[in-house]
């Protein structure tokens, strides 16, 4: 159930993520959420408390609108399926002209400063950022030097009929639901660094954390955000673990499989993530004894 496509989605092993969680929690805190697979699929009962955090102030600020205005977003990518859908008789070249000006209304909302105040340019910004999302070349988020989103058109699998199908799923079924979900529980959604997340955890807590892997890795997507994520990052990220460690705070973190990752992670619980449709190699490292 899950709003974006998103490069490194835990979608297709949420379950395996699942079944390696300690059998009780307080609060779930996913401080690198992005189209937070994980969470979206845990059971009831363990959404009740939790903070869902990303740099992505543009994700995290959908996920809001989508808790408060989920009826008035919907309406809005209806509006946006029909062009589309009135666009495809006409061919590529018309579609990819579509995807330019939603491209450019995101945009323009996402570098205002100040931003504009009234909700209806937000709701328009929003939706078109859920659809350029749907459109875009590999599902890629990246932005350029100056934070502007820049990818070009593209829909998964060239699948160009898959997107209307895929828009009215989310208007009428996705939206709905995750907009109960959020009202009903104690859901908090922040937009911080990782480091500044980490604080709120608290004994018996759950933090279970994907962080964009480093540059070194060559041919792997990292630019996520106009910072990005270095080596020291993480060698940083992992000083943060241990210290949760010593606080009894349950900690899972997934990253590829590499020499210099086991290497820093040395001593904890490590478990490979079994992809089937990919060559992706990840593992979960957990700060505890994890159910096989
Ligand atoms: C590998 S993706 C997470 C994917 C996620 N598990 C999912 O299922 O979609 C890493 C996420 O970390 C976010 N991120 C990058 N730098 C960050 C930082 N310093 N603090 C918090 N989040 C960060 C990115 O925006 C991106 O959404």
């Amino acid at each position: 159930m899950t709003v974006f496509k998103w490069v490194g989605s835990k979608r297709t092993v949420a379950a395996q993520i699942q079944a390696h969680l300690p059998r009780t929690f307080n609060t779930y805190i996913e401080p690198c959420c992005g189209s937070a697979a994980v969470f979206w699929s845990l059971p009831r009962d363990r959404q009740r408390r939790a903070i869902l955090n990303d740099i992505n102030a543009n994700i995290v600020n959908t996920y809001k609108l989508i808790r408060d205005h989920h009826a008035r977003i919907s309406s809005s990518l209806s509006t946006l399926r029909e062009q589309y859908i009135a666009c495809m008789t006409s061919g590529k070249h018309v579609l990819r002209a579509l995807y330019a000006t939603q491209c450019d209304v995101f945009n323009r909302w996402a570098s205002a400063s100040p931003r504009p105040r009234g909700i209806a340019k937000r709701l328009a910004a929003c939706a078109a950022f859920i659809f350029v999302n749907q459109c875009a070349w590999g599902s890629v988020y990246r932005e350029n030097k100056r934070g502007q989103f820049n990818v070009p058109f593209g829909p998964p699998q060239n699948n160009i009929a898959g997107v209307p199908v895929r828009l009215q799923e989310l208007a009428q079924e996705v939206f709905p639901k995750l907009s109960e979900l959020l009202r009903k529980n104690d859901v908090r959604l922040t937009c911080e660094s990782v480091f500044d997340v980490l604080k709120a955890a608290r004994p018996h807590d759950m933090v279970f954390i994907d962080p964009p892997y480093a540059p070194h890795r060559p041919g792997s997507f990292t630019q996520y955000s106009a910072t990005g994520f270095s080596w020291v990052d993480h060698v940083r990220l992992c000083d943060a673990v241990k210290v949760m460690t010593g606080r009894d705070i349950y900690v899972m973190l997934t990253y590829a499989d590499t020499p210099d990752i086991r290497r820093l992670y040395k001593g904890f619980t490590i478990k490979q993530l079994m992809y089937t449709t990919t060559k992706r190699k990840d593992i979960m490292i957990m700060n505890y004894d994890a159910a096989d």
